[in-house]
């Protein structure tokens, strides 16, 4: 664990809140992937979590003392290290969870201990469907909700047929359903799905063999992390292309390891809720502080721990303190940020925001994001969540 002071006691008399006094201190566990294949994701939310924190929370009067935890990329894992932030060092609530397989694991343990938890990546469409809880507010996106629109642009574009490949897990899963549900839906046809083994495929080839030789339009897939690296790289040397060309949900070419990919990742056509290259001044500011800060451009990740820091602050803004409190603030946050305007969906706690198309090119830097269409902003079906009022405890 690592003490971390990111806001220290202001001047009170400077902001129109409480009076910050010595006890205006807050617990924040931070649950990430430090280790695994979704390492580098773990380390981009906690970038944008800490400049998110120290543009927006500095002034606030409020000592934050962060507790960093590491889940790996396993539910077990993240699990213990959930029971420790909440037991052990009784946090005020949690910000993080990469992987769709450790949100579904801690879920309810944070539900029945009443915790709020921030959740800054993980897609997991039941934590916000069937299994949503007061205590779950997520700031980055679903699965179904990044890929729906996906799936009607595709069939919009004159693709009549979909081969599909995905990690063999929940967000694989998921995320493929949401594509084939809407590209369906739109009169297309989806010839064939192939689920790979989580973190054991080191060869994609026969994957993509398959797909080739099902006689498809496009091939759809997600892959995030290191298997996207993997996957973008050997696409290209297989040389599929033009028969077979690739789609998928934007994390497949992330900004965060784009550059890894390089030309193999040009003319790859995606849709996420963020590309660096959108076009509005909350982003361009972004944009620059996070390259003042870490040298880099930011990735939807980036922009995913920088909203968590903002929520976590305009709930402490209200006078928040303590889990019940800061709970229920952080289903009220809206503001405009780096990707649009964010507000939360009371039916469900998932955010509500665009999604971008966007095919990466060879850029001045490195690869970039050309937009190819902004689609309107999309709040999931409520997927069988009846909201609970927040128990008073
Ligand atoms: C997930 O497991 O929900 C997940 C992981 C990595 C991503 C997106 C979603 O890039």
């Amino acid at each position: 664990m690592k003490r971390a002071t990111l806001a220290t006691l202001a001047a009170a008399t400077t902001l129109a809140l409480p009076a910050a006094t010595a006890a205006d201190t807050v617990d924040i566990g931070l649950l990430l992937p430090f280790s695994g294949v979704y390492a580098s994701l773990g380390n981009e939310i906690e970038a944008g979590f800490a400049l998110g924190l120290a543009t927006y929370g500095n002034e606030l009067g409020v000592e934050i003392i962060l507790h960093r935890e590491d889940t790996e990329v396993t539910p077990a894992v993240g699990l213990a290290r959930t029971r420790k932030l909440i037991l052990q060092d009784d946090v005020d609530a949690i910000v993080g969870i990469v992987s769709s397989g450790v949100l579904g694991a801690v879920r309810d343990l944070v539900d029945g201990a009443g915790v709020p938890l921030i959740v800054a990546n993980a897609g997991n469409d039941e934590a916000t469907g069937e299994a949503c809880s007061p205590w779950i507010t997520r700031v980055s996106f679903s699965n179904g909700q990044v890929n729906r629109p996906m799936g009607r642009w595709m069939a919009e574009q004159g693709i009549e047929t979909v081969y599909t490949l995905a990690p063999d897990y929940a967000a694989g899963r998921q995320m493929i359903e949401g594509f084939a549900g809407a590209f369906t839906e739109a009169g297309g046809t989806i010839l064939g799905s192939d689920f790979t083994p989580f973190q054991q495929t080191q060869d994609f080839g026969p994957y993509i063999a398959q797909a080739q030789a099902s006689g498809a339009d496009a091939l759809f897939v997600f892959y995030a992390g290191g298997e996207a690296i993997s996957f973008v790289n050997q696409y290209a040397s297989f040389g599929a292309g033009d028969d077979l060309p690739l789609y998928g949900s934007g994390f497949l070419t992330s900004q965060l390891y784009v550059d890894a990919q390089g030309p193999s990742a040009e003319g790859v056509i995606t849709a996420l809720h963020y590309v660096p290259t959108i076009d509005n001044p909350e982003n361009a500011a972004f944009v620059a502080a996070f390259r003042d800060a870490t040298g880099r451009t930011p990735s939807e990740y980036a922009v995913q721990g920088y909203d968590a820091a903002r929520a976590l602050v305009e709930a402490l803004e209200t006078g928040a303190r303590d889990r019940e409190t800061l709970g229920a603030a952080l289903r009220q946050v809206s503001f405009d940020g780096p990707r649009g305007a964010l507000a939360i969906d009371p039916a469900t706690n998932n955010v509500v925001q665009p999604i971008y198309v966007y095919e990466t090119v060879t850029g001045e830097g490195g690869m970039t994001q050309i937009v190819l269409a902004q689609l309107p902003a999309e709040a999931d079906p409520v997927n069988g969540c009846a909201m609970p009022s927040m128990p008073t405890n």
